[in-house]
Formats: C-alpha cells, sequence, structure tokens
C-alpha cells in the first residue's frame, strides 16, 4: 500500500456502496439464470451462455471490485483506530482480504459455468456465493458493533461523515 491516508476517498465510499446495491442484487435476483442453467445443463435448452441480468450484473461486480483493489494500493485506506487490540486489527484486515477474495473467485466460478457450462464451476460459484454471504454478515455486525459498542468513527468514514 502506497500511503495511509485519513479518510476514504468519494470514489472508494461510493464503490462500497455501490457494489453493496449490486451484490444485494445477485442475492435476491438469481431465480432466472439458476433456472436456465440447470436447463442447458438438462438439454433442454441449447448450451449456450445468454445475456442474463445476472450473468451481466456480476460482471459489473468484477470491474467495480478490481477498480476498489487499485484504490486500496494507489491511494490506500485509513488505519484501524488506535484503540484496537493487535488481534482486532489483524482480524479486521483479514476480514477485508476475504472478501475481496471470494467476491473475485465467487464470480469467475460464475463466468466459468455460465460461458463454458461447467458443473464443478456452478457447483463452486454456490459455495463460494454463501461463504461470502456468511462473511458479508459478520462484516455488517461488525460495522455495527464499532458504531453502537465501541463508539468509533468505523461507520462514519465509510458514509464520508468522519
Ligand atoms: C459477486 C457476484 C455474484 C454473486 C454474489 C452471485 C450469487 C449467486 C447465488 C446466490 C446463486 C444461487 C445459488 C443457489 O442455487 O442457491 C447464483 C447462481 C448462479 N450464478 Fe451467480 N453470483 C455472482 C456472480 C455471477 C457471475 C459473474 C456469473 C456468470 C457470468 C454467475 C452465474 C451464475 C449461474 C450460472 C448460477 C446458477 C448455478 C446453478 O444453479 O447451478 N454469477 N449466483
Ligand atoms: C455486499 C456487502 C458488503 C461488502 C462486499 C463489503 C465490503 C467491504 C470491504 C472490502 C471493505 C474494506 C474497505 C475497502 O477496501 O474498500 C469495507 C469497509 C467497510 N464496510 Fe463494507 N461491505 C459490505 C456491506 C457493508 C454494510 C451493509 C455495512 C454497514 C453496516 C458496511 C460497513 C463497512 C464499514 C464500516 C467499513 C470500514 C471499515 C474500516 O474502515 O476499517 N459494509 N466493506
Amino acid at each position: 500500500m502506497k500511503n495511509q491516508p485519513q479518510a476514504y476517498s468519494k470514489t472508494q465510499i461510493y464503490l462500497h456502496w455501490i457494489v453493496v446495491a449490486l451484490i444485494t442484487f445477485q442475492y435476491m435476483l438469481h431465480g432466472e439464470i439458476s433456472v436456465l442453467f440447470q436447463a442447458r445443463m438438462q438439454g433442454f435448452v441449447p448450451d449456450v451462455p445468454t445475456a442474463s441480468p445476472h450473468a451481466i450484473v456480476g460482471t459489473i461486480i468484477i470491474v467495480l471490485v478490481l477498480w476498489r483493489l487499485w484504490l486500496r494500493f494507489t491511494h490506500g485506506v485509513p488505519a484501524i483506530p488506535k484503540s484496537e487490540k493487535m488481534l482486532a486489527k489483524l482480524g479486521s484486515r483479514a476480514m477485508h482480504i476475504a472478501i475481496y477474495v471470494l467476491l473475485i473467485t465467487n464470480a469467475l466460478f460464475g463466468l466459468g459455468a455460465w460461458l463454458f457450462g461447467l458443473q464443478f464451476s456452478s457447483l463452486l460459484h454456490i459455495i463460494s456465493a454463501y461463504a461470502l454471504l456468511t462473511l458479508i454478515y459478520l462484516h455488517v455486525f461488525a460495522g455495527l458493533f464499532h458504531h453502537f459498542v465501541l463508539k468509533n468513527n468505523v461507520m462514519k468514514r465509510i458514509v464520508g461523515k468522519a
């Protein structure tokens, strides 16, 4: 990482919340692609990828997540509050890295299934989607814990009010 800024940039904040909205869309609206994929696998429809909204939004997510990672390395991210214990600091960084890794691998497994009709890739896509969801729940819980219990500015800085 290049430096340690005092705050997230506006672009980082917008990207965080746009990705949250798009991920919510992915979890709520996957019925169409699931039915279509199974129909392809069972030979009811031709085994060719179509422009499904889930696939398009998922591909946009990959681009936005790569942009966020690039900003992490060029702009940096603000330091974890000094009051945090060493273990909590490590846990927080590890959690963010794990979310990034799962966001990208999950979407790549989805692409593997959709573009190349790979059953095992769809299985990995489903497993990684629920692993990612578990991390997202923990992440949201940690954010709320910082805001309401530890009462530091961690939540304020991701909404641009720090
Ligand atoms: C981070 C982005 C993504 C998330 C969070 C996500 C999440 C999900 C979820 C929750 C399911 C349903 C799992 C179930 O059956 O219970 C699903 C299914 C599916 N997704 Fe995604 N997805 C993402 C990106 C993509 C991308 C980029 C593609 C392809 C271009 C894709 C292709 C598929 C396919 C083909 C299925 C059906 C799998 C099957 O029924 O066997 N996904 N996705
Ligand atoms: C799809 C859901 C979400 C994903 C994938 C996600 C991902 C991330 C990632 C990777 C970071 C690290 C900062 C960065 O490098 O950009 C972050 C920061 C943060 N997120 Fe989320 N987030 C999600 C939802 C939420 C929600 C709903 C909340 C509010 C409760 C939230 C609160 C925060 C906070 C407070 C930070 C700042 C942590 C810090 O400064 O150390 N996130 N998020």
